[in-house]
């Protein structure tokens, strides 16, 4: 069997995860109730991302090459708490079914965007050339492993 390169994996998963968006995008204004669950799947799938990132991908990366405090993964984790927050943002809008959010999509797709093209042209390859494929594939497991509450949750008081 071939090994699970980071670069295509984490690349499949961003695209996947702009798609959730744009059909939560489409949809918004024809059916809220239909359009909800899109957003739902963008973010909970956003956190677990953002997660593998930082806890499994990231100290990988950051034990290779002795950078943890400056460097690559320092700059991606401090666009991580942007892009949390932005996510929040436009979760308030959903909360209150309001449609009205182009403003805050924009603010989180950019950032996004920005942030998905640095990682793919120049964080991914790097931790592919730094591991083994015995080290991808204990990655891989880990990521498996986390469970789906420390992600699947809106982060709200309500269930
Ligand atoms: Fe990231
Ligand atoms: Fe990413």
């Amino acid at each position: 069997m071939s090994t699970q390169e980071v670069s295509g994996f984490y690349g499949h998963d961003h695209d996947e995860l702009d798609s959730f968006l744009s059909q939560f995008q489409k949809l918004k204004r024809q059916d809220f109730a239909q359009a909800k669950p899109f957003f739902r799947k963008f973010k909970f799938g956003l956190q677990r991302h953002i997660l593998w990132e930082e806890e499994i991908l990231f100290p990988v990366f950051e034990s290779k090459t002795g950078m943890s405090d400056a460097g690559p993964t320092a700059v991606m984790r401090q666009e991580h708490v942007l892009i949390k927050e932005a996510l929040e943002e436009l979760h308030l809008k959903v909360r209150q079914n309001d449609a009205d959010s182009e403003k805050e999509e924009k603010v989180l797709i950019d950032l996004l965007e920005s942030h998905n093209l640095k990682e793919e042209n120049i964080l991914y390859p790097a931790i592919d050339q730094l591991t083994t494929a015995e080290e991808k594939k204990v990655m891989f497991q880990e990521m498996e492993k986390v469970p789906l509450e420390r992600y699947a949750s809106c982060g709200c008081h309500h269930s």
